[in-house]
């Protein structure tokens, strides 16, 4: 997919398709700015077709109209974005993402089958500044994203943002970058788990460095073993396939201000001998998906060159029962001396997380960041497409709802009441991994087995994100089904809002 920047007239652009907006008011679809052009090239009957086609203007809805010669593009895609019509008003940048996504994915979709030439699409869609022509780019760039590793490759496609703002080029620039980062971590989610087991994710992560600049260490199971990591050693020790803890770090000259990015790396959990049912364990090949929002996170911050020190921890094992499976009851030793009697070994994310944030105490983190598919209550609490933010600090998790918020994930602020830690008491050890009596809250709960770990006068937060990372259902929008990507942009968002000396 390449992607370019033309200040053409959409009715003279060279393309397979004009990608236009139109918006849902009472009376039925408008179209919205950035469709004049095209409307004169039709002689102003454009709202007329819309009506005819009983088109309205619902997000993501996709409407096909042939141009019948009097667009040099020979059809015409009306993409719904049901939000105010704006007048001169910017559209959010979500609504924008939303509507690009929808068209590239929707006539990517609809190819008919063994075209071979690049789809040629033009987006004539609101671009009258350089967050609208990013927007544009990336909605478009995410939602012509697709999974072909073990297929036919999928054939191209040449995406033109028509943008008019001056300083659109490095937007969509930046756009491209952030979009790269999605797809790496799309694909790393999307790889089968005997295709990404620890090792192959650390060998990806050495490609990255490679590629990026970034220094990175890996530590193989017996130097975790000596090292002290008994969470990831203990959750590791049931799989064929070894653990690994990878750690990538971006320092740039002069940076004054360090952000520390921990990511759940479970690259499958089946529960281990607390064993899953067979239903819930179909989508855990997705368990990897805090691990892989780090590495494309961390990948984008590199090449926008951010003047900040970013280290990213990706604590990486396979959970397995077999026979040399941790049990329930045992007990591990974290990464720093805290003793852990392991209930349910299906509590394991917590358990290789807590290794790395000890461990972060020797980066002294401004600001340290765990990103993970956690817990199932997670879901119950906020369905499938909403993560939660918990942190030690109520200015934190306000800065990154936000920044999520305008990166485009969405995301809730959620508490950490400190009696819900009481069950985490244990009759052995410092710490069970799972309360014995938990009813409800048992995302908060892990949040506040974590925070045991943060080290002291450090502002933590905590995305929980087993909902939206791994899209089960339809497509919409630019979010395919599968891996999603989620967290990677309000990552980079946070390492850029620390640059721009608003964290
Ligand atoms: N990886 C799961 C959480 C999860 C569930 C992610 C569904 C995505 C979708 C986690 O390791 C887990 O197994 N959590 C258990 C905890 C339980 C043992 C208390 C859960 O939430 O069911
Ligand atoms: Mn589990
Ligand atoms: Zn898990």
């Amino acid at each position: 997919m390449t992607l370019h920047i033309s200040e053409a007239a959409p009715h003279q652009i060279e393309a397979d398709a004009v990608v236009i907006g139109v918006t849902k008011e009472s009376g039925g679809a408008v179209p919205v700015p950035g469709t004049k052009d095209v409307d004169e090239a039709l002689g102003g009957s454009l709202a007329q077709t819309l009506a005819t086609l009983g088109v309205t203007g619902e997000a993501g809805e996709i409407t096909k109209i042939p141009s019948a010669g009097q667009l040099t593009a020979p059809l015409i895609v009306a993409v719904g974005m049901d939000a105010p019509a704006g007048g001169d008003a910017t559209f959010d940048p979500e609504v924008l993402r939303r509507a690009a996504g929808s068209a590239v994915r929707g006539l990517l979709q609809a190819r008919p089958p063994g075209s071979t030439e690049d789809m040629r699409i033009a987006l004539a869609l609101p671009a009258r500044d350089s967050a609208e022509a990013a927007a544009v780019a990336l909605g478009a760039l995410l939602g012509g994203y697709s999974f072909r590793r073990y297929r036919e490759p999928a054939p191209g496609a040449s995406l033109t943002v028509l943008a008019h703002a001056s300083d659109a080029a490095e937007a969509v620039q930046r756009a491209q970058v952030i979009a790269d980062a999605v797809a790496l971590v799309r694909d790393l989610v999307n790889t089968p788990p005997s295709d990404l087991v620890p090792a192959t994710f650390a060998a990806r992560a050495e490609q990255v460095a490679a590629n990026s600049g970034l220094a990175i260490t890996i530590l193989d199971e017996s130097a975790l073993a000596d090292g002290g990591y008994g969470g990831i050693v203990g959750v590791g020790q049931g799989s064929v396939h070894p653990p690994r803890l990878v750690r990538l770090e971006h320092a740039p000259e002069g940076a004054s201000r360090s952000l520390v990015l921990a990511g759940k790396g479970i690259t499958f959990d089946s529960g281990g001998l607390s064993l899953k049912p067979a239903k819930s364990m179909e989508a855990m090949k997705s368990d990897m998906s805090g691990a892989a929002a780090v590495l494309g996170a961390i990948q984008a911050i590199a090449a926008l060159r951010l003047p900040v020190r970013v280290v990213a921890y990706l604590p990486l094992a396979e959970n397995m029962p077999s026979g040399s499976a941790q049990r329930p009851s045992d007990v591990v030793t974290i990464f720093g001396g805290t003793t852990v009697e392991v209930t349910n070994t299906d509590a394991e994310g917590r358990l290789v997380l807590a290794d790395v944030l000890a461990a972060s105490a020797a980066d002294s983190p401004d600001i340290l960041v765990d990103v993970a598919t956690l817990t199932g209550a997670q879901i119950v609490a906020l369905g499938p497409r909403v993560g939660g933010v918990m942190s030690n600090d109520d200015g934190l998790r306000e800065a990154v709802v936000d920044a999520a918020r305008r990166a485009g994930d969405a995301m809730w602020p959620m508490p950490l009441p400190a009696e819900l830690g009481k069950g985490l008491e244990s009759a052995v050890a410092d710490l069970v991994n799972l309360p014995a009596d938990s009813r409800g809250g048992g995302m908060l709960i892990a949040g506040l087995f974590l925070q045991e770990f943060v080290p002291d006068g450090v502002r933590w937060a905590h995305l929980d994100i087993a909902g939206p990372a791994f899209n089960e259902s339809a497509p919409y929008g630019y979010t395919p089904k599968g891996g999603t990507g989620a967290a990677t942009r309000t990552l980079v968002q946070l390492a850029q809002d620390m640059a721009d000396g608003r964290l």
